[in-house]
């Protein structure tokens, strides 16, 4: 999401002659756009602030403004500690950029935090910053109001609001016709979209239909606003991509009530259940939070049990950080010592490891269909894309080049990773 922001930042300060330069230590003005999901994530910005500050000793002109979420969340906070900070600007006022650097030229702090009920940036083409020029991101709604318990983003990015419908299409098609091949249609909680009489599954069978070979992913969804309906499109249309990712934060339903996650332990089952029934080619991908306030060693048993039953493909796995202000920390206790959620942390990971690595090997000897992404990184002599699965796959280059559609025997894998090799020509 914040990928997605920063192009829309970097469209609005190109607009008003601003130039993107590759090494921010020559830059002379540096935006960082902030993550404050968790503290680590917040301590990574203050490490890198920290940089910025001896540049800005050695050039006292350079101006610098944090952005996105830690600027919404600590707002002028930040300037008491750090006053060599220019600008704080919150993720519903990037179109106001241009306007605080001038207050900044002008000697004064660039300041503007206030959150919208209406900002989408619809209208605003970003800089596609990944230039791979083959996947990009589309931003199809902002904010987010379920108030999970632990949660900092409806503080953070406000309520929840979805974008105009043909502008999402159109942008689509733009990328499709600039040779854009995987749009990824994004969202804090994309399935509970809603606009011009269209909800997620229509709006997602409006992009399919635009071509063929165009491929749609989407993120995140929320399992409390999955419907049948949203799994019938995904099975329906080719080029929706057969990965869902279904964050589940805990396996337990005490947990998960305590989350405010609006689902039970059994709910959750079921729906992978039924993915998997009219999916059965989908790959199943989640988030977990180990150590919540209260989690005994049974509740942690029992995400154990989830990962396994659900068969997890993949899972972004997080140690639980307590974030100021929100429900979990204003009215829980933070109350598993730390030693423990490592401790689980780690339980997960290792069983989620197993897990990846079980299913990379059920997809020896099969043939995908990959879009080529690029060059691999460790070695020039192979090429990288994904299936629609969303699994990495690397094989030995031919004459295929980014964008095109190859099909891939897998003969090899490790738990992140698919290798294999081409065995028909481009279709
Ligand atoms: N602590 C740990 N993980 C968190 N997440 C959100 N808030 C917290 C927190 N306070 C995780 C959730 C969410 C993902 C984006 O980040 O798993 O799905
Ligand atoms: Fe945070 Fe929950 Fe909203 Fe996701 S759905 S952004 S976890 S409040």
């Amino acid at each position: 999401m914040n990928f997605a922001d920063s192009e829309i930042v970097a469209s609005v300060l190109k607009n008003h002659n601003y130039k993107i330069i590759d090494d921010y230590k020559n830059a002379d003005i540096i935006l960082v756009n902030t993550c404050a999901i968790r503290d680590n994530a917040e301590q990574r910005v203050r490490n890198k602030i920290q940089e910025f500050k001896h540049l800005k000793r050695k050039n006292p002109q350079m101006i610098i403004g944090i952005l996105g979420c830690m600027a919404e969340r600590l707002k002028t906070k930040i300037l008491d500690e750090e006053k060599f900070i220019d600008m704080i600007v919150g993720p519903d006022a990037y179109r106001d950029l241009p306007l605080l650097l001038n207050e900044v030229f002008n000697g004064h702090k660039g300041i503007n935090t206030i959150l919208s009920h209406e900002e989408t940036y619809a209208d605003i083409n970003p800089v596609r910053l990944n230039k791979n020029g083959v996947t990009a991101f589309i931003s199809i709604m902002r904010g987010c109001q379920n108030y999970c318990s632990y949660c900092v983003v409806p503080f953070t990015r406000g309520k929840e609001r979805s974008r105009d419908a043909f502008s999402i299409v159109d942008e689509a098609k733009m990328l499709f016709n600039e040779g854009y091949r995987e749009i990824t249609l994004l969202g804090q909680n994309v399935n509970s979209y809603y606009n011009n009489n269209l909800n997620f599954a229509g709006l997602l069978q409006e992009v399919a239909k635009i071509n063929p070979l165009l491929r749609i992913r989407f993120a995140t969804s929320h399992p409390k606003d999955v419907s049948e309906q949203l799994i019938n499109t995904i099975a329906e249309y080719p080029n929706i991509c057969k990965s869902v990712h279904l964050p589940a934060q805990s396996g337990s339903s005490r947990i998960l009530k305590l989350m405010n996650r609006k689902y039970t332990r059994e709910y959750y089952l079921d729906l992978i259940h039924l993915i998997r029934s009219k999916i059965p080619v989908a790959t199943i991908t989640t988030d977990l939070i180990a150590g919540f306030c209260t989690e005994t060693d049974d509740d942690h048993a029992q995400t154990l049990s989830l990962m396994n039953q659900a068969n997890f493909d993949f899972s972004f796995m997080f140690k639980y950080s307590e974030r100021p202000d929100t429900k979990a920390a204003n009215e829980y206790t933070d109350d598993v010592p730390e030693e423990i959620k490592i401790k689980r942390l780690n339980q997960i990971i290792a069983l989620q490891n197993r897990l990846s690595l079980q299913s990379n090997k059920n997809d020896i000897g099969k043939i995908f269909e990959v879009l080529v992404e690029g060059n691999s990184k460790r070695n020039p002599d192979f090429l990288t894309g994904r299936n629609s699965q969303n699994k990495m796959i690397v094989f030995p280059k031919s004459n295929f080049k980014q964008g095109d559609y190859v099909n891939v025997l897998i003969n090899d894998c490790t738990s992140a990773t698919l290798k294999g090799e081409i065995i028909k020509k481009q279709f």
